[in-house]
C-alpha cells in the first residue's frame, strides 16, 4: 500500500501522498493540499521545503555526502577533472573517450568571445567588481546568440549554447581581470586544456612566453570540481526559478551569479580571506574572533563556517584542506593565513556555540587560501566559484527545460499587511 501522511484540520482528516527518493529520502506532497483544504503550507528560506524532483547531485548533510550522478566528490577529486566533470553534471553519465574528445573540442571552438563584446569592458570603471562585469556579460550572450530564445531551437543547439557558456565564461572572467590591471585582453590558445586556458588569459603577458605549471592547473581542477554542483543552493534555485520562466540559458546563469555573489553563499570566500587578513594585521587573537562570532550583539560571524545542509563536515572542506598542505608545499608557499585558519578552525570545533549549532568549516574556509597560492586575487574569488559552478546551473537548467510537467516557478504568501485601506487625497492627510 503506498504510503501517506495524515493531516488533521478542524477535525477532518486528510490523506497527503509521502514520496521517496532514490536514496530513501522522505517527503510529503503538498501540491494539493490548497486545493483540498483552503490552506497552504509558510516555511519561510525553504528550510525544509523541496522545490524539484533532481537527478544530478546527492547530499546527505548528516554523514557529510555529496556525489554528482552518484559519482563520490571525493573520487572524482581524485581521478577526474572539471571538463570530465562537468560533462557528467551535464549528461548524467561519465563520457567515453569520444564524447569527452568532442565535449573538449566544442569548449575550444568556442572560446573566443564576439569582438563586439570587447567594447564593453571599456565601459567599466577599473574598480568594478568582476562579478558585476560576469553577471552583464553573461547576459549579454543572449544579444550574440539569439537563437536561445526561439521556441523552436533544437536540443543539438541547445547543446551548442551551453558549450559555448561553459567556454565563454572563462573568456569574460580573466578578460575582466585583464582590464582592472590595465593589461591588454589576451585570446585563447587552442592547444591549451581548459583549466591551463583560463591561467594563460589570467596571468600571460604578451612580451613573455607563457609557461603553464602543471601543478597549479590540477589545483584548478580541483578546486573547479568541488564547487561544480550542491543541487538546490540559493543560486541554483535562482536559476531554476527564472528558467522556470522560460528565460534563456544565458539571462538564467546570469540571475544565478547575481545570487552567487552575496556574503552567505559565493561571496563568503572573498570574505574568509579579507576576515584572515585582518587577523593576520591587527594580530586580533582567536579566542577573540571566536567570541566575537559568538556574540548576539555584532552582526560578525565566523565566514566560512556553517552550512544550511551540512550538519556534519563538508567534504568539499575536508579535501580542500588536505590539499591546501600539499600544494603550497608543492610550489613552495607558506602562507601565514593557512595556519590562522587551520588556528581558528580547531578553536571553534572546540567550542560548545559551534558544536551544538553543528558548525563546521563549508568549502569557502579553505579556497581562498588555494587561490591566493595561484595568484587569483581576492575580488576574483566568487568569479572562480562562478566558472566552477556553472556546469551545475547548466545541469539543472537542463533538467528543468527536459521535464515536460514543469510549470512556472511561484510561491504562495502569508499576507501582513493592511486590510482594506480606502485612498486618501493629498489634502485630506
Ligand atoms: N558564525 C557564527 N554563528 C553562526 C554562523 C557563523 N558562520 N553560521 C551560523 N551561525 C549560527 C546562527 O547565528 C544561528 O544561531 P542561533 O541558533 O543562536 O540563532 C545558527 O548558527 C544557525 O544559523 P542560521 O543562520 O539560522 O543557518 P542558515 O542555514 O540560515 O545559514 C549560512 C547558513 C551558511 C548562511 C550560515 O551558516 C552563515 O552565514 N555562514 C557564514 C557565511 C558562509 O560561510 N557562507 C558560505 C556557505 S558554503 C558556500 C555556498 O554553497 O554558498
Amino acid at each position: 500500500m503506498a504510503e501517506v501522511a495524515k493531516l488533521i484540520i478542524d477535525g477532518k482528516e486528510y490523506e497527503l501522498p509521502v514520496i521517496t527518493g532514490s536514496e530513501g529520502e522522505k517527503a510529503i506532497d503538498i501540491g494539493k493540499l490548497r486545493q483540498v483544504t483552503g490552506h497552504i503550507t509558510i516555511d519561510p528560506a525553504f528550510m525544509n521545503s523541496g522545490s524539484c524532483y533532481s537527478s544530478i547531485a546527492f547530499i546527505d548533510g548528516e554523514k557529510g555526502i555529496l556525489r554528482y550522478r552518484g559519482v563520490p566528490i571525493e573520487e572524482l577529486a581524485e581521478h577526474s577533472n572539471f571538463v570530465e566533470t562537468a560533462f557528467l553534471l551535464i549528461y548524467g553519465h561519465l563520457p567515453t573517450k569520444q564524447e569527452r574528445q568532442k565535449f573538449s573540442t566544442g569548449l575550444t571552438r568556442h572560446s573566443i568571445i564576439h569582438e563586439d563584446m570587447k567594447n564593453f569592458f571599456n565601459g567599466y570603471p577599473s574598480s568594478a567588481h568582476p562579478m558585476a562585469i560576469l553577471s552583464a556579460m553573461v547576459g549579454a550572450l543572449s544579444a550574440y546568440y539569439p537563437n536561445v530564445t526561439s521556441a523552436d531551437v533544437t536540443a543539438e543547439e541547445m547543446d551548442e549554447n551551453y558549450v559555448r557558456l561553459l567556454s565563454k565564461v572563462r573568456t569574460i572572467a580573466a578578460a575582466s581581470y585583464k582590464k582592472s590591471i590595465g593589461q591588454p585582453i589576451l585570446y585563447p590558445r587552442n592547444d591549451l586544456s581548459y583549466c591551463a586556458n583560463f591561467l594563460h588569459m589570467m596571468f600571460a603577458v604578451p612580451a613573455e612566453p607563457y609557461v603553464v605549471d602543471e601543478d597549479v592547473v590540477k589545483a584548478l581542477n580541483l578546486l573547479l570540481i568541488v564547487h561544480a554542483d550542491h543541487e538546490q543552493n540559493c543560486s541554483t534555485s535562482t536559476v531554476r526559478i527564472v528558467g522556470s520562466s522560460r528565460a534563456n540559458v544565458y539571462a538564467s546563469v546570469s540571475a544565478g551569479i547575481c545570487a552567487l555573489w552575496g556574503p552567505l553563499h559565493g561571496g563568503a570566500n572573498q570574505e574568509v580571506i579579507e576576515m584572515l587578513q585582518k587577523i593576520h594585521d591587527e594580530k586580533i587573537p582567536v579566542s577573540k574572533v571566536v567570541a566575537d562570532a559568538k556574540d548576539k550583539n555584532s552582526t560578525f560571524r565566523l565566514m566560512g563556517f556553517g552550512h544550511r545542509v551540512y550538519k556534519n563536515f563538508d567534504p568539499r572542506a575536508k579535501i580542500l584542506k588536505a590539499s591546501c598542505d600539499k600544494i603550497l608545499s608543492k610550489m613552495g608557499i607558506h602562507d601565514p593565513l593557512l595556519d590562522i585558519a587551520k588556528e581558528l578552525e580547531e578553536a571553534a570545533l572546540k567550542d560548545s556555540y559551534f558544536v551544538e549549532r553543528k558548525l563546521y568549516p563549508n568549502v569557502d574556509f579553505y579556497s581562498g587560501i588555494l587561490y591566493r597560492a595561484m595568484g587569483v586575487p581576492t575580488n576574483m574569488f566568487t568569479v572562480m566559484f562562478a566558472i566552477g559552478r556553472l556546469p551545475g546551473w547548466i545541469a539543472h537548467y537542463k533538467e528543468l527545460r527536459a521535464d515536460a510537467n514543469a510549470k512556472i516557478e511561484r510561491p504562495r504568501q502569508i499576507y501582513t499587511g493592511n486590510t482594506l485601506t480606502h485612498y486618501v487625497p493629498i489634502d485630506k492627510r
